[in-house]
């Protein structure tokens, strides 16, 4: 069995990376970070339809989780969209959720890191949450969006054995670590799919505005130029255990948006 795990999809040539790259590649299973798919900031329903057309099967978050007004009114509808676990227990949606593909269980767990975000609760006790309640032969993988490499690492160690794959996002630099941690595939961070002249998928000028100044900006996801398709991809055994894995890094030329 054949899975993909697509690294943050920022805004329209996020998308469009994601659509050049599943044309040519078949998987049995798609997991893709979605919180910056709706033009660098959160998700609305049209996006959450076109990404469900291309054959994400589960689609997680973070931070930007709650950045668009109609996510908090649709989320209970969206069967493949996880927030966070971590966050209060009287939030909208679900942390994880549990798919049946092919016989198998696949559950996907989303975890907020707190090292430079500090928005959410305990990510190691709430992985030991559901670890306990769910069911033993499903194969778990969690995206733990998170700032931090040593965070995401310490997470790797504490989860492997548990956990069959944990993937760092949310920075949206792809890291060259993907590795086994004892029967766990992990990587630090899956990089990003979005607009390659660009700051972490965003329009420039306005970003390097931010700094030089310190003022507040808005901020606009690129939609010109070549596009980057970031993640990696794994096959199983019927015994859940990992056999071949890679990372993804791809270009596609120039495409105007
Ligand atoms: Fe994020």
């Amino acid at each position: 069995m054949k899975f993909l795990f697509i690294g943050d999809i920022v805004g329209r040539s996020g998308r469009k990376a994601v659509r050049c790259h599943l044309e040519n590649n078949k998987y049995d299973f798609v997991v893709a970070n979605v919180e910056n798919s709706a033009a660098g900031f959160g998700i609305t329903e049209r996006v959450y339809n076109d990404l469900k057309s291309m054959g994400i099967n589960a689609m997680t978050a973070g931070n930007h989780t709650w950045d668009r007004k109609e996510t908090a009114e649709l989320i209970e509808s969206w069967d493949e969209f996880i927030r966070p676990a971590n966050i209060s227990s009287k939030a909208a949606g679900k942390g994880f959720n549990i798919f049946e593909v092919n016989g198998k269980k696949i559950c996907v767990i989303n975890l907020l890191g707190r090292v430079f975000m500090n928005m959410s609760n305990c990510p190691f006790e709430s992985f030991d949450t559901i670890y306990e309640s769910i069911d033993k032969d499903c194969f778990i993988i969690v995206d733990f969006h998170g700032e931090a490499t040593s965070e995401k690492i310490a997470f790797g160690n504490y989860a492997s054995n548990k956990a069959n794959v944990v993937t760092g996002t949310h920075t949206h630099v792809q890291t060259n670590d993907l590795r086994l941690i004892g029967n766990t595939l992990y990587l630090t961070d899956a990089g990003m799919c979005g607009a390659i002249d660009s700051i972490l998928g965003m329009e420039k000028e306005s970003i390097i505005e931010k700094f030089v100044t310190n003022m507040p900006h808005r901020f606009k996801a690129e939609t010109k130029g070549s596009v980057l398709f970031n993640g990696f991809s794994f096959t199983i055994d019927d015994d859940n255990i990992i056999r071949e894995y890679k990372l993804i890094n791809e270009t596609f030329e120039s495409i105007e948006s």
